[in-house]
């Protein structure tokens, strides 16, 4: 046996905190954790301190389940704290933003530039009609007025609603009126893969779906469409508008839980989520995060390689690591543009010392093999981040070796668009890590898990019940992870509905907080995220619903009915597999590729299925529900599990035949 296989299947391989940081980390006492779970509300107070405020906040937390206030009565502007106390102090001319565009250019913007920038688009903003309290979508390329357009918004107290340059019309339409955005930012187009992603035609399409909400559209020049394109009254040139606003824009004064951002998650029931995320907890801990997690230092070159269009763009390219007056790394295109060194490329011209990517992504280079970051200098890096979903020991391996060469810590990160912020993490100068596991909830953060009927198995820092008894369940224990106590940056609701954020997230246990993953915990304490529970499938480490896809599906004439799954997958962790049934007279057509255009039309290319398979029936139960569980048996090839509850079994036998027939 090899010896990495040997060490892969060793499940006891772990990793303790390399000497370096043990010393000199910011967190590197292991007593922080019993200290913040005695009292939270204390902890988190003392971190929001970091933070500049213009008012004292008066209470700690108020909580009214499910709802949470934190810092109440505090007063703070989101922007300020990223961008104007490094601006006017000694951080004036630190590099804020290193960008590199996809076609090779570099940018490097400091804080004293970025305040200019940031102040310009907020007067222009203004100019275009957005106050304190509206919203405004953003669809924009990973360029630094991405980032830029998000401050401007906190500057002045508008929110924004960033959507992602990969969705489509349909999608971009959905969100802007969902929020009510007064004005979308967009840009004439982006570059992806060396191909031009026509980012303003789309939004004229979404405008011709319909957007009643919006005024007016503020359109950035990236690929040459100035000179070319006309001009109205209701799209606005970047171009004839920022340049020439004042440099000078107060920041507003924001309550702690005023609306900061909007983002769109999918949910298991189709219509995507808009969650909410206010002020005071969400900077509170994304700043206290970054610093913690990634052992940020004044001299660290920060990589966080997700787009702002995911929240992981949000808490770790924008507000948790400007928030501590650091240089991010901003990188607009592919990571295989021009070659597959780009990412190593980018790290050993900017000389990056923190990475923070996805297992996807990991995966991939894995595949494409050592030659492109072994030709690069990756002596710069300390430290490795990986977020999105379960990253496989094979992948933590090699990350661990090849490009952290055996001397950087591996933080394997679990949280959520709804969380906001990192929940469950090693701590570079604590934590001994095991390849697979994100270890232990932060300092502040109270999890839990539990057993299918809602009954708690197994907690950190469990007080012992009034009899005297530890109510638990000795470790190992698998179950479903749940979250106890609030903490600053949970979503304060889904925008317009907190019915269904009730429902959603706090109906399936009584008192927690429902994540809706799967998660055990070892003997060692150590919780290992297992993946999801519900419908939702994670797709290169993005949430799609099932449901959305099914929905995009059967909205194509042609389509009686469909199932979708999610099919492991070696690279993207999951790909989108769709069972679907034609109506009577379209039976027999050759409708695949179709069918898989018209849901990247639909959704975006995002959720373009990998595989549809066209079939005369589908499995139900008997009161008429699809069994998706056996549809995934059948696409990975697995014996069928249960089917007593079928309304008719013959269904998933012929199924599993006639797609055994296609892909042999
Ligand atoms: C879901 C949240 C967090 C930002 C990116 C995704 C999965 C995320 C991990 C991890 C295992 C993970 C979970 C979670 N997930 N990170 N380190 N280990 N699973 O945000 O789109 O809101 O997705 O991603 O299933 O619930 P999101």
């Amino acid at each position: 046996m090899s010896e990495t296989l040997e060490t892969l299947l060793d499940e006891n391989r772990h990793f303790p905190p390399f000497d370096a940081f043990r010393s000199h980390a910011h967190l590197h006492d292991e007593s922080i954790y019993a200290t913040a779970a005695a009292d939270p509300v204390s902890f988190w107070e003392k971190e929001a301190l970091a933070l500049d405020w213009i008012e004292k906040w008066h209470t700690g937390m108020e909580w009214d389940r499910p709802f949470a206030k934190w810092f109440v009565g505090g007063k703070l502007n989101a922007c300020h704290n990223c961008v104007d106390r490094h601006a006017d102090g000694p951080r004036a001319d630190k590099i804020a933003i290193v960008w590199e565009g996809e076609p090779g250019e570099v940018r490097r913007i400091t804080y004293r530039d970025l305040k200019a920038e940031v102040s310009k688009i907020a007067n222009a903003l203004k100019a275009l009609g957005v106050g304190k309290g509206d919203r405004v979508s953003i669809y924009l390329p990973m360029v630094p007025e991405l980032a830029m357009t998000m401050l401007a918004c906190a500057r002045i107290g508008a929110a924004h609603s960033v959507v992602f340059g990969g969705f489509s019309a349909d999608s971009l339409a959905e969100r802007t009126n969902d929020a009510q955005a007064k004005v979308i930012v967009t840009a004439d187009g982006g570059y992806r893969r060396g191909n031009v992603v026509p980012l303003l035609k789309i939004t004229e399409d979404a405008l011709a779906i319909g957007c009643p909400s919006v005024d007016k559209i503020l359109v950035l020049d990236r690929i040459g469409g100035y000179q070319i394109l006309g001009h109205s009254e209701r799209f606005v040139w970047w171009n004839d508008i920022v340049p020439n606003q004042s440099s000078e824009c107060p920041c507003e004064p924001m309550d702690s839980e005023d609306l900061l951002y909007i983002l769109y998650t999918s949910g298991s029931t189709g219509k995507p989520k808009g969650i909410v995320h206010t002020t005071g907890g969400y900077m509170t801990q994304t700043a206290a995060t970054t610093k913690w997690v990634f052992d940020l230092n004044e001299g660290d070159v920060y990589w966080c390689t997700a787009d702002c269009g995911w929240v992981t763009g949000h808490s770790y390219l924008v507000y948790g690591p400007l928030a501590n007056g650091a240089t991010v790394v901003m990188y607009e295109g592919a990571p295989d543009s021009p070659d597959k060194d780009r990412f190593w490329r980018i790290i050993e011209r900017h000389r990056v010392t923190i990475l923070y990517t996805a297992p996807t992504a990991i995966r991939a280079f894995m595949k494409w093999g050592t030659e492109y970051p072994d030709r690069c200098d990756l002596s710069s890096l300390r430290l490795l981040g990986s977020v999105g979903e379960p990253i496989n020991p094979e992948a933590w391996i090699w990350y661990h070796e090849t490009i952290g060469k055996s001397r950087c810590p591996i933080v394997d990160t679990w949280w959520q668009t709804e969380t906001g912020a990192i929940m469950i993490s090693p701590l570079p100068g604590i934590t001994t890590t095991k390849p697979g596991s994100a270890t232990h909830p932060l300092p502040g953060i109270l999890a839990a898990i539990m057993n299918e009927d809602g009954k708690e198995v197994y907690a950190e820092f469990q007080n012992p019940g009034k009899s005297g008894e530890a109510p638990h369940a000795r470790p190992p224990v698998g179950g479903i992870l749940a979250i106890k106590h609030p903490w600053p940056a949970m979503t304060r609701g889904i925008y317009g509905d907190p019915d269904r954020y009730k429902k959603t997230y706090w109906t399936r246990f009584e008192e927690y907080y429902f994540p809706g993953d799967g998660a055990k915990v070892d003997e060692d304490g150590c919780f290992w995220l297992l993946g999801r529970v519900d419908d939702i499938m994670l797709v290169a480490g993005h949430n799609i619903s099932t449901m959305e896809v099914e929905s995009a599906l059967v909205d194509h004439h042609a389509v009686a009915e469909a199932a979708v799954i999610g099919k492991t997958h070696d690279l993207k962790g999951q790909a989108i597999s769709a069972f679907v049934i034609l109506k009577q007279d379209h039976a027999g057509e050759d409708l695949v590729d179709e069918l898989k255009a018209h849901v990247a039309g639909k959704i975006g290319a995002l959720a373009r299925p990998d595989d549809i398979f066209l079939c005369a029936d589908l499995p139900k139960t008997r009161s008429g529900k699809i069994m998706r569980r056996l549809l995934r048996d059948v696409a990975e090839g697995r014996a069928l599990g249960d089917t007593t509850t079928l309304a008719d079994a013959a269904v998933v036998n012929a199924l599993k035949v006639q797609y055994e027939d296609k892909e042999g």
